[in-house]
C-alpha cells in the first residue's frame, strides 16, 4: 500500500543543457525549464528529477560538481533555482536534485587542497595511495571511461583514485570530516524546500581499503559481444573490491537521518549499478537507509528482448516490494529506448512508435516508481547519426567508433518543428544538433493533437493513477508465450492482466487476442 509520494511516483528526468535555452548561448537552463513546466505538469506527471545544474568545468556535463552549493552560471543564477522550485511546486509537482556526492571536480576546492602536500587539513579527504615499488598504480583497477582508475599526483608523489573521469576523484567517505561535508551541503538544498536526491553511482562511493586487486570476471572473455562492455572494464567483477563495500551505509545512514528530520520527509533514492540487482537494492533500502533503488535492469544498452525483460522483471520483483525500486527504460547515459528496441527486436524504422509505446507501458504497469526521460513522452528515437565532431561526451571520443558514448540520448528537445534549432536555442549552434528526425515529433506538433504520442503517454499515465493496481499492488510475471511478455498486479481482493506482444504477429494468451507489437491492459477482475 503506497505512504509515501514517491512510493509509485512518475518521475520526470529533465537534463538541463538539452531542455531549453531562454538565453541563446545554445545550452539549456533553469529559466527554460521554469518556462516550460507546465508542459510537464500537464502529463500528469508527479516529480521532476534535475540532472547537476552546480558548478562545474563540465568535464562530464556537471557530474563533476566544483561546488555543491553553486548555480553554474552557464544555468543561471540562485534565484533562478528558487524560481523554479516555487513554480513546480505551485504546479503540484514535487522536484529532487541530483547530488554527485562520491566524487567531484579536480577543480573543487577540496581536492586543490588535497593534493597540496600528504599533510594539509584535507590531506585525507580523497582517496590517495602509494605506488608499488616499480612505480605502477597499487592494484588493477580500472576506470568505467576507459583506462586506469589512478592518476599520479607529482606534487604528493602519489596515486588518486578514480572511477570515472581522472577529472573526477573519489571522495573518501571512510573519513567523517569529509560526510559531514557533504551532509551540510546536501542540508543547503533540503533546507530550500527540494523534495529529495537521487544519489549518484551512490554503490560506487565505498571501495576496499585495502585495496586488493579486483577478480576477473570469468563469464566474459575479451569484453563479452555487449557494445558497452566490450571494454577492458567489463572484465572485472568489480563489485569484488572496487565499489560497493559494506561500509558505504554510514554515510547512508547519516543522509537518511538528514532526510527524516524535516516535517515533511525527502525522497532519497540511489543509481545503483551492478550485477545482483534484487539483492543489491535489498541491501540500501535496509531500514534507515535510502528509500528506493533506481534500477538498470530495463536500461539495457542493446535493448531486450521478451525473454530478457521476462527474465529480469522476475528476478528482480520476486525478492522485492515495490517501493523500494524506481525502474527506467531511458536516461542521458543510455541509447533511447525506441531504438534500442527496434534494434533488438530486429523491426523496421515504420514499427519505432509502437514499440517506443509499448515500452512506455511497460514502465507504467510496473510496481515502484518510474523515471521517464524527457523526450520519451514524444517518442524520440535515439540521435544515432552524430557524427564524431559533433561528439562531446569524453567516453564516447574515448572508444569511437565502436561505442558513441552518450550523446545519442542527451540532444535538444524539439519544442517547435518549424523554428530554428527545433526552437530549443536562438543560438547559431547548439551544444549538440538537433536530430532532423525529431522535427515532426516535436512537441508543438504533438501538443495538441488528441492521437498524438505525447497524448497516449499522458493517458496512460492518467490510467496508472486511476486506481490502486497499478500504483500500490503487487507484482507478478506470469508464464507466456514466446515473445509475450504478462504481468499480473494485484492490490486488495482485486488483480489487472497487463499483456505485451513484442512479436509481429497476433498472439493469444489464455484465449486473449492480443495484436502485434501492442498491449492489453485487462480489465481489474476479482480474486
Ligand atoms: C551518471 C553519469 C555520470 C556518472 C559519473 C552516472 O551514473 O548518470 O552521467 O557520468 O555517474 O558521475
Amino acid at each position: 500500500m503506497s505512504q509515501n509520494w514517491w512510493d509509485s511516483a512518475v518521475i520526470y528526468q529533465i537534463y538541463p543543457r538539452s531542455f531549453r535555452d531562454s538565453n541563446g548561448d545554445g545550452i539549456g537552463d533553469l529559466q527554460g525549464i521554469t518556462e516550460k513546466l507546465e508542459t510537464v505538469a500537464d502529463l500528469g506527471v508527479d516529480c521532476v528529477w534535475l540532472s547537476p545544474f552546480f558548478k562545474s568545468p563540465f568535464k562530464d556535463f556537471g557530474y563533476d560538481v566544483s561546488d555543491y552549493r553553486a548555480v553554474d552560471p552557464v544555468f543561471g543564477t540562485d534565484r533562478d533555482f528558487d524560481v523554479l522550485l516555487n513554480k513546480a511546486h505551485g504546479l503540484g509537482l514535487k522536484v529532487i536534485l541530483d547530488q554527485v556526492l562520491c566524487h567531484c571536480s579536480e577543480e573543487h576546492r577540496w581536492f586543490e587542497e588535497s593534493r597540496q602536500d600528504r599533510t594539509n587539513p584535507k590531506a585525507d579527504w580523497y582517496v590517495w595511495q602509494n605506488p608499488k615499488p616499480d612505480g605502477t598504480e597499487p592494484n588493477n583497477w580500472l576506470s568505467f571511461f576507459g583506462g586506469r582508475a589512478w592518476t599520479w599526483d607529482a606534487r604528493r608523489r602519489q596515486y588518486y583514485f578514480h572511477n570515472f573521469l581522472t577529472s573526477q576523484p573519489n571522495l573518501n567517505h571512510r573519513n567523517p570530516e569529509v560526510r559531514a561535508a557533504v551532509l551540510a551541503d546536501c542540508k543547503y538544498w533540503l533546507d530550500k524546500g527540494v523534495d529529495g536526491f537521487r544519489l549518484d553511482a551512490i554503490h560506487t562511493m565505498a571501495f576496499d581499503p585495502d585495496f586488493l586487486d579486483n577478480d576477473p570476471r570469468a563469464d566474459i572473455e575479451n569484453g563479452g559481444d555487449d557494445s558497452r562492455v566490450s571494454q577492458p572494464f567489463g572484465m572485472q567483477d568489480i563489485q569484488s573490491r572496487q565499489i560497493d563495500q559494506p561500509w558505504g551505509k554510514q554515510f547512508l545512514a547519516e543522509l537518511r537521518a538528514l532526510a527524516d528530520s524535516y516535517d515533511e520527509p525527502r525522497f532519497l533514492m540511489g543509481e545503483l549499478g551492478g550485477d545482483n540487482g534484487a539483492e543489491m537494492i535489498n541491501r540500501y533500502t535496509q531500514p534507515g537507509l535510502l528509500h528506493a533503488c533506481y534500477n538498470f535492469d530495463l536500461l539495457a544498452w542493446d535493448g531486450q528482448t521478451a525473454e530478457e525483460l521476462e527474465g529480469v522483471l522476475r528476478r528482480v520483483t520476486d525478492k522485492l516490494e515495490g517501493h523500494q525500486i524506481t525502474f527506467a527504460t531511458s536516461n542521458h547515459d543510455v541509447p533511447r529506448i525506441a531504438s534500442r528496441q527496434v534494434k533488438r527486436l530486429g523491426l523496421a524504422p515504420e514499427d519505432t512508435d509502437r514499440v517506443a509505446m509499448m515500452m512506455v507501458e511497460l514502465e507504467l504497469a510496473l510496481h515502484g516508481s518510474v523515471c521517464l526521460y524527457m523526450g520519451e513522452e514524444l517518442g524520440l528515437e535515439d540521435a544515432d547519426r552524430l557524427a564524431l565532431e559533433d561528439l562531446q561526451d569524453p567516453w564516447g571520443i574515448e572508444f569511437w567508433p565502436t561505442f558513441m558514448g552518450r550523446d545519442t540520448c542527451r540532444t535538444p528537445i524539439p519544442w517547435e518543428a518549424a523554428a530554428k534549432h527545433a526552437g530549443f536555442t536562438t543560438a547559431d549552434k547548439p551544444w549538440l544538433p538537433v536530430d532532423e528526425r525529431h522535427l515532426p515529433r516535436s512537441m508543438d506538433q504533438q501538443f495538441l493533437d488528441p492521437n498524438s504520442f505525447r497524448a497516449q503517454v499522458k493517458s496512460v499515465i492518467a490510467r496508472r493513477k486511476s486506481g490502486e493496481i497499478l500504483t500500490g499492488g503487487t507484482l507478478d510475471v506470469l508464464d507466456s508465450p514466446e515473445n509475450m511478455l504478462v504481468l499480473q498486479r494485484a492490490s486488495g481482493n482485486k488483480n489487472q492482466r497487463v499483456m505485451f506482444n513484442f512479436g509481429t504477429k497476433d498472439a493469444l494468451f489464455e484465449g486473449e487476442k492480443v495484436e502485434a507489437l501492442s498491449s492489453v491492459f485487462g480489465q481489474p477482475m476479482p480474486g
